[in-house]
């Protein structure tokens, strides 16, 4: 393969090995990629799919092999010179500067990849202006330029986080699950019609609420207190309007699902009870207390844990560490106290990394490390946001097993999701969000026999 023409090649890999301590993570891997074509790389957690990335991006260094771009050896050179040579990359965890403008990042990364730090006439902001604006146009974001990039639904932003290599000439563009790659419009997930999700339809109370009614009337007769109550909330982000009147009960011991597609409000949600985003008016009312005006790090300390869409754990500690810092003796006592080794009784593949680096985790791994180390928190009530999200389908069935262990340890949870199949044994009831209100809410063994539900508000 090494002596094949490149000529039509743009990337070639050629037994291209790369070793951490005993593991293997990439072995003697060959690669070929046309110009202008789109290759796949498949395979389960851990397989050694972001590894290889690292490697070809000179983000790690491999220990043998070769890499060439475009015909010439690039073996060795560091990323930012591959970068500006042409290969882009997007990353599985999303990082922008959130209080820039969605242009003003593209901006930041052309005016960097051109070396053009300032410019004595005109101010940055004027600066490769037009060619973000065609940047974004292409990834269909353009309509979006103007406004803080930390306002994007998650499923928004890492579209603009390769480093441009040659404008909109990028002629290598790795992606991670079906996102866009040159030009190609494969998103992982059924688009709701970027634009159209806020402020700009009249959602009045004449509106549907949800074709199968509402099954239970919290706080009826004989009901008990739930153990979270959400009523009437209204939150915002600075001027926009994102969830409207939106009320629901969580009782002791139950899994709720929040169902919705990308932008209906779900995060928004989990960041109102934790109050990052608290509410602008309503009720968050948690075993009695309500939680208006508390900061997140007080009402974590009433019992609510909250697992991030983007995991968090820290690279540069071990498994255990991270689980060992995250411990905290607060709560009322009630639940078991959750140790390290229940932890790992748990999560029994964690056991087996404890003192590998978190850094050095598949997506997979980070994801059951952060659970696991909000559990070291002793919740009462576990809120996930997307947990399946990005993991293949074996470790999702794992983790899917592992949440159902917890749950059976009596863990009361709000599970955002958008993967119906992970959440329809888990769960226990559903509301389904569009536009930041709720449009359904039932049992999940209503929901799962009533397809016109699905269909109407979920998009499958
Ligand atoms: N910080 C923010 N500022 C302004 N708008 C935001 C912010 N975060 C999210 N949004 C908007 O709020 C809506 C709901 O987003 P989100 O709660 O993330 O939805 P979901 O989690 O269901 O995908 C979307 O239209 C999104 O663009
Ligand atoms: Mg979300």
């Amino acid at each position: 393969m090494a002596d094949q023409a490149r000529g039509p090649l743009v990337l070639q890999t050629v037994g291209l090995k790369k070793h951490f301590g005993g593991l293997q993570a990439v072995n003697g891997v060959d690669l070929d990629v046309p110009d202008g074509d789109l290759r796949a790389i498949i395979g389960p957690n851990g397989a050694g799919k972001t590894t290889l990335f690292n490697l070809i991006t000179g983000d790690l260094p491999h220990d043998s092999g070769q890499i060439y771009f475009r015909g010439e050896e690039v073996s060795r050179l560091a990323p930012q010179d591959l970068c500006r040579r042409g290969i882009g990359r997007t990353f599985q965890v999303t990082s922008i500067f959130r209080r820039l403008t969605v242009l003003e990042n593209v901006q930041t990364a052309l005016l960097s990849h051109h070396r053009r730090h300032y410019d004595i006439l005109r101010p940055a902001r004027r600066l490769y202006r037009e060619t973000a604006l065609a940047l974004l146009e292409r990834v269909g974001l353009a309509g979006q330029a103007a406004k803080p990039s930390g306002i994007l639904a998650h499923g928004d932003q890492p579209r603009r986080r390769y480093r441009p290599g040659g404008g909109a000439d990028h002629p290598v563009h790795r992606a991670r699950h079906g996102r866009r790659v040159r030009g190609g419009q494969a998103h992982h997930r059924p688009s709701s019609g970027r634009g159209d999700r806020r402020g700009d339809a009249p959602r009045g109370p004449g509106q549907p609420r949800g074709a199968a009614g509402v099954s239970r009337t919290p706080g009826g007769p004989g009901a008990l207190m739930p153990l979270l109550e959400i009523r009437q909330i209204d939150t915002y982000y600075g001027d926009s309007h994102i969830l409207f009147g939106l009320s629901l009960d969580v009782e002791k011991g139950e899994v709720v699902c929040l169902l919705g597609r990308n932008g209906a409000g779900k995060t928004t949600t989990l960041k109102s009870i934790i109050g990052l985003d608290p509410p602008r008016s309503g009720r968050i009312v948690v075993r009695g207390r309500e939680l208006a005006g508390l900061s997140p790090y007080r009402i974590a300390r009433l019992g609510i844990g909250y697992v991030p869409e983007e995991r968090r754990v820290f690279g540069n500690l071990t498994v255990r560490e991270n689980l060992e810092v995250a411990r905290k003796t607060w709560g009322d006592g009630a639940g078991a106290a959750w140790t390290a080794e229940r932890v790992f009784e748990l999560f029994p593949h964690l056991r087996g990394l404890r003192d590998r680096r978190a850094g050095r985790l598949s997506g997979g791994e980070q994801q059951m490390l952060t659970i696991a180390r909000t559990l070291m928190g002793n919740p009462d009530v576990l809120l996930l946001d997307e947990p399946s999200e990005g993991l293949a389908p074996l470790v999702v069935e794992m983790l899917g097993e592992q949440l159902g262990g917890l749950k059976r340890t009596g863990l009361t949870m709000i599970v955002a999701e958008q993967n119906i199949h992970f959440v329809s044994e888990l769960g226990d009831r559903v509301y389904i969000l569009e536009k930041g209100m709720v449009r359904y809410q039932g049992t999940m063994a209503e929901f799962l026999a009533n397809e016109d539900v699905r269909r109407a508000h979920l998009a499958v």
